[in-house]
C-alpha cells in the first residue's frame, strides 16, 4: 500500500466542546502514571490537544504560557520526549532551561541527591519534565516538589505523556478509541509505553488486546490482573503473522538493550519481530502501524511508504499532547 493512496483525515480532531477544561491542575499535581486518568481526564487533555494541532498549523503557537519556567532533567537519552517538551514550552510563550546528561551535566556527578536536585529546580522553574533510569524515580521527584513533575520515562516503569500522544493519534485517526483491536509487539516486559497505554485504553469499551512477545519479553501480571478486572479482552502469542490481518492498531516497539543485565541475553531476543512490507500485506487496509521509536530493526524502511503507517505522525503528535498537558497544568486558568 503507497503513501499515494493514504485515505485518513489529518485535519480529523477531538470535539472540544462542552469539555470542561477547568481543575485540571487542581486534580493532577503531577503526571507520573497513566493510572492517575480517569476518562473525562483524557477527554481534557485529547481536546486541549486537537486545540493546540489546530493552533500550531494556523499561527504555530500562543504566549498563554509567557513568564513560565520548565526545566528539562533528563538522566537518560531522549529525542522525541525532550525536544517535543521543549518545542511545547517555546510555542506557547514559556522559557526551557535544562540539563540532556544529568548524571554527567548536573551536580548529580559531585553526590547530590535527586531530592535535593528537585528541591533547587523548585526555586528556578514552574515545572520539570524529568527522565530517569530506575523505576519510581518520578513518584520520588513529585514527592518533594511543588511545581508539578512530569514523567518523561522511568526505567522499565512508565511513559504516560507517550501514551497520551499514541491515545491521541489512535482517536485522531478512527474518531473514537471504543471496540479498537490493539496489538502490542516485542519487549513488553521492558516496555514502558505499552504498559502506559494499555492502563488508559481500559477507558475504552470493548477495546482488545494482543500481547505479542517471546516468552523472555511478555507483558508483567500486573497489567494482565488489570485488563481481567476490567473485564477486557486479551490474548498471548509468540507470532506476529498470528495477529496481523486482526487488529486495527499495530504498536510495534524496540526491544530495549538498556534494560538487559548482559550482551548475550539482548542478543537472543533482538530482530525477533520485523514488520516489513511482504508481512504488512496480510493487515486490513484500514489498519495502522504505531512505533514509540527509535525503531532499530522492527520496521522496514519498505514500510513507510504505506498508507498505513503512523509512526512519524504520531511523533509529531507528542507536540500537540504535550502543549495540551503544559497549558493545562501552568496556565492561569
Ligand atoms: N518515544 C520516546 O520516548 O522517544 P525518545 O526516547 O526519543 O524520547
Amino acid at each position: 500500500m503507497k503513501k499515494a493512496s493514504k485515505g485518513h483525515d489529518q485535519s480529523r480532531s477531538v470535539p472540544c466542546s462542552r469539555i470542561d477544561f477547568s481543575g485540571f491542575s487542581k486534580r493532577f499535581s503531577h503526571i507520573i502514571s497513566a493510572s492517575q486518568f480517569e476518562r473525562v481526564d483524557l477527554d481534557v487533555v485529547l481536546s486541549k490537544a486537537a486545540e493546540m494541532e489546530k493552533l500550531v498549523k494556523t499561527s504555530g503557537g500562543s504566549s498563554i504560557l509567557k513568564g513560565k519556567v520548565m526545566a528539562t532533567l533528563f538522566y537518560e537519552a531522549s529525542t522525541r520526549t525532550r525536544l517535543s517538551f521543549e518545542s511545547s514550552m517555546l510555542r506557547l510563550g514559556g522559557c526551557v532551561v535544562g540539563t540532556e546528561n544529568a548524571r554527567e551535566f548536573s551536580s548529580v556527578s559531585k553526590g547530590e541527591t535527586l531530592q535535593d536536585t528537585i528541591r533547587i529546580l523548585n526555586g528556578y522553574c514552574d515545572v520539570i519534565v524529568m527522565r530517569h533510569d530506575e523505576k519510581g524515580a518520578a513518584r520520588t521527584a513529585a514527592g518533594v516538589s511543588r511545581v508539578p513533575v512530569l514523567n518523561a520515562g522511568d526505567g522499565p516503569g512508565e511513559h504516560p505523556t507517550q501514551a497520551l500522544l499514541d491515545l491521541y493519534t489512535i482517536k485522531r485517526e478512527f474518531g473514537e478509541v471504543e471496540g479498537k483491536k490493539v496489538a502490542f509487539v516485542g519487549d513488553l516486559k521492558n516496555g514502558r509505553t505499552v504498559r502506559s497505554l494499555a492502563q488508559l485504553l481500559v477507558h475504552f469499551k470493548g477495546v482488545e488486546l494482543f500481547f505479542v512477545a517471546p516468552k523472555a519479553l511478555a507483558m508483567k501480571d500486573d497489567i494482565k490482573d488489570l485488563l481481567k478486572r476490567k473485564g477486557f479482552k486479551y490474548s498471548e502469542t509468540e507470532k506476529l503473522e498470528d495477529v496481523l490481518p486482526l487488529v486495527d492498531v499495530l504498536y510495534m516497539t524496540r526491544v530495549q538493550k538498556e534494560r538487559f543485565a548482559s550482551e548475550k541475553e539482548y542478543l537472543a531476543c533482538k530482530g525477533v519481530y520485523v514488520l516489513d512490507a511482504k508481512k504488512a500485506a496480510s493487515m486490513k487496509a484500514s489498519a495502522i502501524i504505531m512505533h514509540p521509536l527509535p525503531r532499530i530493526d522492527e520496521i522496514a524502511p519498505d514500510v513507510d511508504e504505506d498508507s498505513r503507517a503512523r509512526y512519524f505522525e504520531q511523533a509529531q503528535c507528542g507536540l500537540f499532547v504535550r502543549m495540551s498537558l503544559l497549558s493545562l497544568l501552568i496556565a492561569k486558568e
